[in-house]
């Protein structure tokens, strides 16, 4: 078992850390968040994720884990350091590496010899490289220390899941004997290990996200031609899902995609392709389509209210970018509200995980603790995420409290016959 250090305690670095002591691995995560870091000393978890809460405290119970501020100390008692610091979107669309670099610089001097450098939060083509660089320009032993990288592919909700049980781990590293190493970590885990260069794994995340992306717009596509030709979306996914060359994941569509990496992914990747004179045509038609189909969602709105969003009151039900996470960055929910707020609408918003940090993203929104009472008296009810309890709820209820029984489904997670039975006008997404 190997001595680990985890850089950043995010998503992908805290669910990194407590997986990896959960394969029984010593561990220390590192943060520059004092608070943070605090916090999960004492297990407590800052964000939702199904099953983190279980294995922090594992972890912290057997002293396999534990948490302390600042990368250096942690990196220089580590034979693997894993980077899994934020890399966000720049200006440009390009990823922004400055933590990256500044982590970098910060731990050079402390790696004993043979430590393996491991970027895991999604980096350009060519990082290897570049943190290698970095590393040995900060005063690295240059020969001694070694960069891979190892791209993670974990959704927001399932990401223990996803970590444990991954379908593929990818390691890309010039010296196959550091691969090995690499792959040593992750030997208790049932899942093929594909050992590339580093060029090569860093393109797979991104090509990954920018396929998934593709998917997303694709059947959202279908689903506007749908409601053009008065076909059923569903039953059209169901058929091609039957495809084992296409598969049912990823084809539901809905309000567009959103988080904190399709969107970022799609744009890096445009920016690469553009720098080096390739015209991705086909990926800038997939983000076109995701930006469109936000619009989509609020013209379907403004029909179903008569024509004007101004002065009608909108309740919301959904505002993170998708169900089972308490995320909001880059969530299609809140370009929608933005927007509906833009028109003129009053918009009321209940969230199961949210809370009130949604409203300061959208400046005027208004948000309620209780379903039911954002749709007191509201013109209509847009539904923009697809958490589970909305399935569940009482909408004779939901009829009475609104103005007029109408509800526009983003997510097609309603029955529209009930609905309609019990006196709704129903609007769902290619159906
Ligand atoms: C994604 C990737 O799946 C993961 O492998 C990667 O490492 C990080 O980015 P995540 O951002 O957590 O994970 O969300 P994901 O579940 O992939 O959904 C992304 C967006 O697509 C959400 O807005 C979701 O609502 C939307 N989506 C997903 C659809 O609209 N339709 C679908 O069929 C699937």
């Amino acid at each position: 078992m190997a001595d680990v250090a985890v850089i950043g305690a995010g998503y992908v670095g805290l669910t990194t850390a407590v997986c990896l002591a959960h394969l029984g691995h010593d561990v220390i995560g590192a943060d520059i968040d004092e608070d943070r870091v605090e916090r999960l000393n004492k297990g407590e978890v800052p964000i939702l994720e199904d099953g983190l809460p279980e294995l922090l405290a594992e972890g912290l119970a057997s002293k396999r884990l534990r948490f302390v501020v600042g990368a250096r100390n942690a990196a220089s008692v580590a034979d693997f350091v894993f980077l899994c610091v934020p890399t966000p979107q720049g200006d440009d669309g390009s990823a922004d590496l400055s933590f990256v670099d500044a982590v970098a610089r910060e731990i050079a001097t402390a790696l004993r010899p043979g430590t393996v450098v491991i970027n895991k939060s999604t980096m350009p083509v060519g990082s290897t490289k570049r943190v290698q660089r970095v590393l040995a320009e900060a005063g690295a032993p240059h020969e001694d220390v070694l960069v891979a990288s190892n791209p993670e592919f974990l959704r927001e909700g399932t990401s223990v899941r996803d970590f444990l049980q991954p379908n593929r781990v990818v390691i890309g590293c010039t010296d196959t004997s550091v691969a090995v190493r690499v792959s040593e970590l992750y030997r208790n885990l049932n899942a093929p290990i594909l050992v590339t260069d580093p060029a090569s794994a860093e393109m797979i995340k991104y090509a990954s996200n920018a396929f998934l992306a593709t998917k997303i717009s694709f059947v959202n596509a279908i689903a506007n031609l749908c409601e053009a030709v008065d076909a059923d979306v569903r039953e059209v996914a169901l058929g091609m899902g039957y495809d084992q060359r296409i598969g049912f994941e990823f084809l539901y569509p809905g309000p567009g995609y959103g988080g904190s990496c399709f969107p970022k992914d799609t744009a890096a990747l445009l920016y690469a392709a553009e720098q080096s004179g390739y015209d991705f045509s086909l990926l800038k038609g997939v983000v076109r389509v995701n930006r469109e189909q936000h619009e989509r969602m609020v013209t379907k709105l403004t029909a179903l209210v008569g024509g004007s969003l101004s002065g009608r009151t909108i309740a919301v039900w959904g505002l993170t970018f998708k169900a089972n996470t308490d995320d909001l960055r880059d969530s299609p929910a809140l370009v929608i509200v933005r927007r509906m707020l833009e028109e003129g609408a009053t918009v009321r918003a209940y969230d199961p995980a949210a809370g009130e940090r949604a409203a300061e993203l959208a400046p005027g929104l208004e948000v309620g603790a209780d379903p039911y009472e954002v749709c007191h008296d509201a013109d209509a009810l847009a539904v923009l995420t697809e958490w589970d309890a909305f399935r569940w709820m009482n909408f004779d209820r939901v009829a009475q409290m609104l103005q007029t029984p109408t509800v526009l489904d983003t997510r097609n997670i309603l029955d529209p016959a009930a609905l309609r039975r019990q006196g709704f006008t129903y609007e769902g997404v290619g159906r």
